[in-house]
C-alpha cells in the first residue's frame, strides 16, 4: 500500500484541533505536519495520492461500539447483514463497529461467537469486533469468558429484561460481574426491570391498550432507573466495572451520575434516538409508531436535556447506535394490534456520526466532544485505543475528510442501510462525510463508494482503558 497524504484540513481529535497534514503509510498514521511546512510540501510531492480537505474537517472515524448485524429477536432477523451494514457505516464515517455475539441458551458462548464470526468473516467493509451475550449463566459458560478475553473479546452483555429470553437474575449477573472482576472483562448491562415490564405489557394488552405507543409506557422510566441502580450495586459488591447500554431515562443518568460522584468505575452510553426522537414518535399514528419501538424506550422530550448534559458533563460517555434495524412492511408489522410482539430496534449506524455534528450546531457539544463520544471514548472504553479513535501517529488509518457545511436530508430514499425506512425521514442535517479511509484504503471517495465485503477485519480487542 502507497503513501496518501491528506491536505490541507482541520484535525479535529478528542484532544486537540490542528490545522495540519496527514501522512498515511502502509495503513497506519505515521506523521502530521502543519499546512505549508517544508516538510509537508515534501510528503505532497513524493505521495502517491494526494487528498485536497480544505475547508473541511479531518476526523477519526467513527467508533460504533453497539451493533446487531443479523440478529434473531422478536421471532425474525434483523435486516442489515455485516455486508450491508459495515457498508452503510462506512457511508456515515463509522470505520468500526462492535457487534453483539450471541448465545443462545443451552449452547456455549464458543458455539455463539463461531456463529458471528461466520456472518462477519470477509464481507465487512471495514474492522469490527464482538462482544459476546450471555443469554446463560452457567459454571461452564462462566469458565468461558476467560478464554474470550484472552482471543479480544473482551466485554459481555447481560440483560435484566426480556425474562425467557436473554434475562438473567440477580445471582447470575452477580456470578458473570465476579468472573469479569477477575479477567478484565467489562460487563454491559441491559438495564430493565423485564419482571415488571412483562406485569405491565400483560395488563396493558388485556385492557386493549395494543398501540405502539404503550411500548413507551409499560417500560416505565422508573423501571429503568431501578435495575440501573440494581446494576451498579451489584457491580459494587463484585468489584466490577459496568457499563450501561442504550441509558434513556433522566432518573437512570442520575443514578449513574451519583454512583460516579462515589468514584465508582460505572459507565453509560446513550443513542442518537433517545437525543432526537420521542415518545411522540412512538404515538405516531397508522402504526407508524412502530418505526420507532426500541427498548429502552423512546422517552418524552423532558429526558432529552437530561441526556445532553450527562454527556456534557461525562456522566454518560459514549454515543453508540443500538442500529438493529427491522422493515417496517413485514417485520414491525408483525405487532400490529399487539406491541409487544413489534420487533424492538431501529436503523442508525450510518446516522450517528451527522446527527452528532448537528449537535455540535446547535451548541449541545462541542466539535471535540463529538469526537470524544463518538470515537475516542468507545475506543478507550472497549480496548481499541490508540489504534482506533483517534489520528495520532501509528494509530490506524481510519480518517473521514467531513464537509461541515453541506447540508443533507436523511431519508430512506437515500440511505445505504437495508431497511425500508428512516427514523429521521425528512430531518436536514448540516454537514456530511466525504472520503472516508479504512486503515488507509479509501473506502468512500467524495461521495462514492469504493470499499469491498472483505475489506474489513476481525480486531481482537484489549481490556477496558478507561480512567476510573
Ligand atoms: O430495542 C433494542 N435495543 N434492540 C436490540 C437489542 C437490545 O436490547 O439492545
Ligand atoms: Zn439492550
Ligand atoms: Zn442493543
Amino acid at each position: 500500500m502507497g503513501t496518501t497524504v491528506i491536505r490541507g484540513g482541520l484535525v479535529i481529535t478528542a484532544a486537540e484541533e490542528t490545522n495540519a497534514d496527514v501522512l498515511v503509510e502502509d495503513g497506519r498514521v505515521t506523521a502530521l505536519a502543519a499546512h505549508d511546512s517544508d516538510v509537508a510540501r515534501v510528503w505532497a510531492e513524493s505521495a502517491g495520492r494526494v487528498i485536497d480537505a480544505t475547508g473541511r474537517y479531518v476526523i477519526p472515524g467513527g467508533v460504533d461500539a453497539h451493533t446487531h448485524m443479523e440478529m434473531p429477536f422478536g421471532g425474525t432477523y434483523a435486516v442489515d447483514t455485516f455486508e450491508t451494514g459495515t457498508r452503510a457505516a462506512a457511508w456515515g464515517g463509522t470505520t468500526t463497529i462492535v457487534d453483539f455475539a450471541v448465545q443462545t441458551v443451552g449452547e456455549s458462548l464458543r458455539a455463539g461467537l463461531d456463529a458471528w464470526h461466520a456472518k462477519a468473516d470477509g464481507n465487512c467493509a471495514v474492522d469490527y469486533a464482538f462482544h459476546m451475550i450471555l443469554s446463560d449463566v452457567t459454571e461452564d459458560t462462566l469458565k468461558e469468558m476467560d478464554a474470550l478475553v484472552d482471543e479480544g473479546v473482551t466485554s459481555f452483555k447481560l440483560f435484566m429484561a426480556y425474562p425467557g429470553v436473554f434475562y438473567s437474575d440477580d445471582g447470575k449477573i452477580l456470578r458473570a460481574m465476579q468472573r469479569a472482576a477477575g479477567n478484565g472483562g467489562l460487563v454491559m448491562m441491559h438495564a430493565e426491570n423485564g419482571i415488571a415490564i412483562d406485569v405491565l405489557v400483560e395488563q396493558a394488552l388485556a385492557a386493549g391498550r395494543t398501540d405502539p405507543r404503550h411500548h413507551g409506557e409499560v417500560r416505565h422510566a422508573l423501571l429503568e432507573a431501578e435495575a440501573t441502580h440494581r446494576a451498579i450495586q451489584l457491580a459494587r459488591v463484585a468489584g466490577a466495572p459496568l457499563y450501561v447500554v442504550h441509558v434513556s431515562a433522566m432518573e437512570a443518568v442520575a443514578e449513574l451520575a451519583q454512583a460516579r460522584d462515589l468514584g465508582l468505575p460505572v459507565f453509560g452510553e446513550t443513542c442518537p434516538q433517545y437525543l432526537f426522537l420521542s415518545a411522540d414518535n412512538l404515538a405516531e399514528p397508522d402504526f407508524e409508531g412502530a418505526k420507532y419501538v426500541c427498548s429502552t424506550p423512546l422517552r418524552p422530550k423532558e429526558h432529552q436535556a437530561h441526556l445532553w448534559r450527562a454527556l456534557r458533563t461525562d456522566d454518560l460517555q459514549v454515543v453508540s447506535t443500538d442500529h438493529c434495524p427491522f422493515c417496517f412492511k413485514g417485520q414491525k408489522e408483525m405487532g400490529l394490534g399487539d406491541f409487544s410482539k413489534i420487533p424492538n430496534g431501529l436503523p442508525g449506524v450510518e446516522n450517528r456520526m451527522d446527527l452528532l455534528h448537528q449537535a455540535v450546531v446547535d451548541g449541545h457539544i462541542s466539535r471535540r466532544r463529538w469526537i470524544e463520544i463518538a470515537c475516542a471514548a468507545p475506543a478507550r472504553m472497549f480496548g481499541l485505543y490508540p489504534r482506533k479513535g483517534t489520528i495520532a501517529p501509528g494509530s490506524d488509518a481510519d480518517i473521514v475528510i467531513y464537509d461541515p457545511d453541506a447540508a443533507q436530508v436523511m431519508s430512506a430514499e437515500t440511505h445505504h442501510m437495508n431497511v425500508d425506512y428512516s427514523a429521521y425521514e425528512g430531518r436536514t442535517v448540516t454537514g456530511r462525510v466525504q472520503t472516508v479511509l479504512s486503515r488507509g484504503e479509501v473506502v468512500v471517495d467524495d461521495r462514492s463508494y469504493t470499499g469491498r465485503a472483505g475489506h474489513g477485519r476481525f480486531i481482537a480487542r484489549e481490556t477496558c482503558r478507561y480512567p476510573g
